[in-house]
């Protein structure tokens, strides 16, 4: 880097899967105008794909792999560990499918954020696609939301709504979703760089504001 060049939010991902949502990322952070750079992807899965698609993209990787660690607290450490050695302003959850330590989550207050696919407080945890149906819910959807010491539970700031049709499945709801999914983090992500969003006491601040009620997608 140039001394005259301006510095940009440093940007890790953590993903156990695919990486879909990784890859909306690496496609946004290409855009000339993106306000960030993704400085590594960090996986707990040696063989997930998402390895592969940071691989094109030549972001740095690592791989630390649960099953290693006797404990929750030993894998976190050894988690922690590796990301402060990229210094990040922004860590995003992107289908990382591992459940957090207190310390882990303290140690990054604020700057931790994470997809759910539901609409935040509905179905926090896993099978959330099934659940809806179960309930018969009519809508579903997305929330990105901080990271706080509880599940699923830190202040929502953003969601994005589809609707639930007759003939849908778990896998249809899935594909849905991640359509949505796609849109909205790198909107979220971008406002972070921008400095526009951040972690208050208890919710989530807009330009200085508290957020009366998350942002949402129009529905298409
Ligand atoms: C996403 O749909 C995300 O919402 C979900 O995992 C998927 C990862 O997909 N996250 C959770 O369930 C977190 N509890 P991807 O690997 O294709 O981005």
């Amino acid at each position: 880097m140039k001394a005259d060049e301006p510095t940009v939010p440093r940007i890790l991902v953590l993903a156990s899967g695919s990486g879909t949502n990784f890859q909306a990322l690496i496609d946004a952070s290409r855009e000339r105008d993106f306000p960030g750079q993704i400085v590594a992807l960090g996986c707990n899965q040696p063989k997930a794909f998402v390895l592969e698609r940071a691989g094109q993209a030549n972001i740095e990787t690592f791989v630390v792999d649960h099953r290693n660690f006797g404990s929750r607290e030993e894998f976190d450490a050894a988690l922690m560990a590796h990301i402060l050695r990229y210094n990040p302003d922004l860590i995003v959850l992107a289908g990382f499918m591992r459940i957090l330590t207190t310390d882990f989550v303290r140690a990054f207050r604020g700057k931790l954020v994470n997809i759910h696919p539901s609409l935040l407080p509905k179905y926090t945890g896993l099978n959330t696609h099934q659940r809806v149906l179960d309930a018969g819910d009519r809508t579903h959807g997305v929330s990105i939301h901080f990271v706080t010491e509880e599940l699923d539970g830190g202040p929502v700031i953003a969601q994005a709504e589809i609707s639930v049709a007759a003939g849908d499945t778990s896998e249809t709801l899935a594909e849905k979703v991640q359509q949505k999914e796609h849109l909205l983090y790198p909107i979220v992500v971008r406002w972070f760089c921008q400095g526009r969003i951040q972690l208050g006491q208890d919710q989530v601040l807009f330009d200085g504001q508290v957020m009366e009620a998350p942002m949402r997608l129009p529905e298409s």
